[in-house]
């Protein structure tokens, strides 16, 4: 069975997406962090973020290996090296939606995706899941909150993260990764016709897993 989760970005899609997949004792893939793990290849091999032709070269060569841990954390191993904190630094951020809008880039990566999920039964978080990577998902869900609530929640994020980032930024960098990811060409962030909408914004993260339960069982 799979389960589809979508959403903009700072909505809180992982972290209820971790804790279904541990109660339903699913695999959880985060379809985020393999475009976040290429982007960190880019960066570090120096490939401008403007060179198409380099990154989709990089990405048709990758090797993304997710792990579950038996804790609920994820370890997200690229071509042999554990890159799960690297990729969730600023400078990743900043840049992984220029490398996810590229479509070959999307056609690699969703590819892997679809393999991961044949393993079994598992639940999914990304952008374009219930729409492109698994349109007969099982369960879909797009899990939205308000810009103001999501900025707050990546901001808290961050800061047990210590990075020492300012709302400001955050707001900035939520606004331009939303807008890059709903207007590429290639599967933008939608909402699929069958996904069940929650707004999140005045919910605990346990009233959001609870509703979700509900639609599931
Ligand atoms: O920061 P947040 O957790 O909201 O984002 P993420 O899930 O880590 O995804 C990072 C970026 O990867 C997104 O802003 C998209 O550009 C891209 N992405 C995508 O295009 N398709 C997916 N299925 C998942 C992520």
């Amino acid at each position: 069975m799979i389960i589809a989760i979508d959403g903009p970005a700072g909505a809180g899609k992982s972290t209820v997406a971790k804790i279904l997949a541990q109660k339903l004792g699913f695999l959880y893939i985060d379809t985020g962090a393999m475009y976040r793990a290429l982007t960190w290849k880019v960066l570090e091999n120096n490939v401008p973020i403007n060179d198409a032709q380099k990154i989709i070269q990089l990405a048709q060569g990758i090797k993304i290996d997710l792990r579950n841990n038996s804790d609920g954390s994820l370890t997200v191993m690229l071509d042999g090296k554990d890159v799960s904190l690297a990729i969730r630094q600023a400078r990743i951020t900043q840049f992984v939606s220029d490398v996810a809008k590229l479509k070959e880039v999307r056609q690699v990566l969703v590819q892997m995706q679809r393999e991961f999920g044949q393993k079994g039964d598992c639940v999914l978080d990304g952008r374009d899941i219930g729409t492109v990577v698994f349109p007969s998902a099982a369960k879909k869900f797009f899990i939205d909150a308000s810009a103001a609530e999501r900025v707050k929640r990546r901001f808290e994020e961050l800061k047990v993260l210590g990075q020492s980032v300012s709302e400001n930024e955050v707001a900035g960098d939520l606004a331009n990764r939303d807008k890059i990811d709903s207007t590429r060409e290639t599967s933008p962030l939608r909402q699929a016709p069958d996904a069940i909408y929650i707004d999140t914004t005045d919910l605990s993260i346990e009233q959001v897993v609870a509703k979700m339960l509900g639609f599931i069982r």
